[in-house]
């Protein structure tokens, strides 16, 4: 979603910005702009450009601009449209009447409305349609009613006006050595480099400047000159809070000899599992240490319900974290849409534990569901990627996962670490409760496996793209699992709706008879996910009722199952593993196929149309 860059210093901001905004751009975004701040002239003035579509469109534009665009300091901003179509007018940064103070923003402004009327009232011109430009008015308006304030005083009078979640970064030529930033919902991060700042919406951004990372909280004002920076919060208290040093590599947020990050991720997967697994695996003793949850086992120990909610494939990781949990822990647990969750008055009881996952740690559904069982004094875990996200910040206590940054739009490793964790979850919540020392051991020996096994299956990637060719112009798929493999079904189905804009339904194979069934013909080819467990008989059930009306079958099977391959059209061999494993396994191949198939089709698969890697808005 809108990604925000800021930059003040000693060196040229433009190419900085534009830098920042192309590391920013696996967010999803649909226009672009930039303002720099000539700050080292007479009466410093802002330059802008902005325009629809991608960033080399601005920065052609920018080529044939006559006056340029130079300065130090400035802001930049990719735009995932919500109010007002993704043109050139609609796209941020945003100005007031007077083309002095400059605004980018990533979230919402809910009561823009009754605000921007007001404004209109007062004379003020506005040129778009978001909710965004009635900030930069009201500013204005700060500023007109009180020409002693400085900027900072001017916005924290407006954002105690304004309803909604916000990412900002502001620019006034009035006050040419500095930046506003300021956070509520939407993420920010500022990067602490030797004379200068930069401000955006992620980390990846800032790599290539600095390690030096201070996480602004929701309700905080950063302000920002080339020499130092001070932060404050609505309240007008002062904040000080020491930088956090991040360990990403600049070369982990690039794609080396990779065509797309989605490929990469696909293939990082073995190394992202090991690092999520490394130091947590008690093999001899058949548990598990998880020092973030130490804080909280005696509370785990009496849990008596987990909850889990997230959105997209983490959701799906939470589907198959059920049946995980359900059979080795023994809780009962329930998987919401965290968009869902929020809404429907949940009823809690005093033993449950939340449980949200989120790569990115800043999904705002997956925030929002997180922020109501806090308020209803529930216990909340987090399984997360981003260190010092918001979600990692406000769980009472929960599990990194170690991965690097998740660029690709669609998830894979962030998933198949989630399975691993929600394994390790379940020995650690199965051993404090009936679990024997040998399944413990049994589980932590196999978990320790799956890297290599992943290795073996990413072998087959020629075999796949041989059968995503035969497959690419079908414009109807079904996914067909059952058991731990159902939600597997489902984010095949996602991952393929996702790269290649193919439909695709993914089902519990016991379902297909309710309904699916009516659509199997020769043209409509389903994905079944068989591997040797205790549902396969199952499944080969299934498949011959898909065979008896003509569909075409991929199979995914364990190796050395040779009986399928007289059956269906194609299959896909994953090794054996603990059942409970196989989805980690299986959705292997599904990543691919679905690759192939959006590569072949011509999807620009690393910025996917209209999808979000962060999606901060609801
Ligand atoms: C977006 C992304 C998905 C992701 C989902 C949840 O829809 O495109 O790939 O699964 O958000 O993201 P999270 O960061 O909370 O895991």
């Amino acid at each position: 979603m809108c990604g925000i860059v800021g930059y003040i210093g000693k060196q040229k901001a433009l190419p900085i910005l534009l830098d920042g905004i192309k590391t920013l751009e696996y967010r999803g975004y649909d226009s672009t702009g930039v303002a720099v701040l000539n700050n080292k002239i007479n009466a410093p003035k802002i330059y802008y450009a902005k325009s629809a579509g991608r960033i080399n469109v601005l920065e052609e534009k920018i080529a044939h601009q006559k006056n340029g665009i130079d300065g130090f300091a400035g802001i930049a901003h990719t735009r995932w449209a919500t109010h007002g179509e993704p043109n050139e007018v609609n796209a941020h940064p945003h100005f007031d009447c007077k083309k002095q103070i400059f605004l980018a923003h990533n979230g919402i402004i809910e009561n823009y409305k009754e605000l921007k009327a007001n404004l209109i009232k007062k004379g003020h011109k506005f040129s778009s349609e978001t909710d965004t430009e009635v900030l930069v008015h009201m500013l204005e308006d700060e500023r007109n009613e009180n020409p002693g304030f400085l900027l900072e005083e001017a916005a924290l009078k407006v954002l105690k006006k304004i309803k909604g979640t916000y990412g900002l970064v502001i620019i006034d030529a009035r006050e040419p050595e500095k930046l506003v930033a300021v956070r509520n919902f939407s993420p920010l991060v500022l990067g602490i480099g030797d004379g200068e700042y930069i401000v955006a919406s992620d980390a990846s951004a800032l790599l290539k400047y600095t390690r030096q990372i201070v996480f602004l909280h929701d309700g905080e004002i950063a302000v920002l000159t080339p020499e130092k920076h001070k932060i404050f919060n609505l309240r007008s208290e002062s904040v000080t809070r020491e930088p956090e040093k991040i360990e990403w590599t600049e070369e982990i947020a690039k794609k080396g000899d990779f065509p797309h990050f989605m490929l990469k991720e696909i293939f990082e997967q073995p190394e992202a599992i090991e690092n999520s697994l490394r130091g947590r695996l008690l093999s001899k003793e058949g548990l598990v240490k998880l020092g973030g949850l130490e804080s909280v086992q005696d509370k785990l120990r009496e849990a008596e319900r987990i909850i889990i909610a997230a959105c997209g494939t983490a959701y799906l990781a939470g589907r198959v974290g059920e049946y995980i949990f359900e059979e080795y822990a023994g809780i009962p647990t329930e998987v919401d849409f965290a968009s869902e969750f929020r809404y429907r008055k949940p009823v809690f009881r005093k033993n449950d534990i939340l449980l949200v996952i989120s790569q990115s740690g800043e999904t705002a559904d997956t925030l929002a569901a997180l922020r109501e069982a806090k308020q209803k004094n529930i216990l909340t875990i987090g399984i997360v990627n981003v260190v010092g996200s918001s979600i990692a910040r406000e769980t009472d206590a929960g599990v990194y996962q170690h991965i690097g940054p998740e660029i690709s739009v669609a998830s894979t490793k962030a998933f198949t670490s989630a399975l691993s964790i929600l394994t390790l979850f379940s020995v650690f919540l199965g051993r404090q409760r009936g679990m024997s020392l040998t399944m413990g051991r049994r589980i932590t020996e196999e978990l320790g496996k799956i890297p290599d096994l992943i290795k073996q299956i990413l072998k087959s990637k020629d075999q796949i793209f041989e059968i995503a060719k035969k497959y690419e112009s079908y414009n109807n798929f079904l996914y067909l699992g059952r058991k731990y493999n159902m939600p597997i079904a489902q984010e095949g189905a996602l991952k393929l709706k996702e790269i290649s804009y193919v439909h695709a339904e993914g089902y519990g194979a016991g379902e297909m008879k309710h309904g699916p069934i009516a659509m199997i013909n020769k043209e409509f080819p389903s994905v079944v996910i068989a591997p040797s467990d205790s549902v396969y008989e199952k499944m080969i059930s299934n498949i011959e009722e898909v065979k008896a009306r003509r569909g075409p079958i991929i199979a995914i099977a364990t190796e050395g199952n040779k009986e399928i391959k007289q059956i269906v059209e194609e299959v896909i061999y994953i090794p054996k593993t603990l059942e409970m494993l196989t989805p980690i396994l299986s959705v292997v191949p599904l990543q691919l196929f679905a690759y192939f198939v959006g590569v072949l089709r011509g999807v620009d698969i690393d910025q996917p149309k209209n999808l979000a890697k962060s999606v901060t808005v609801e």
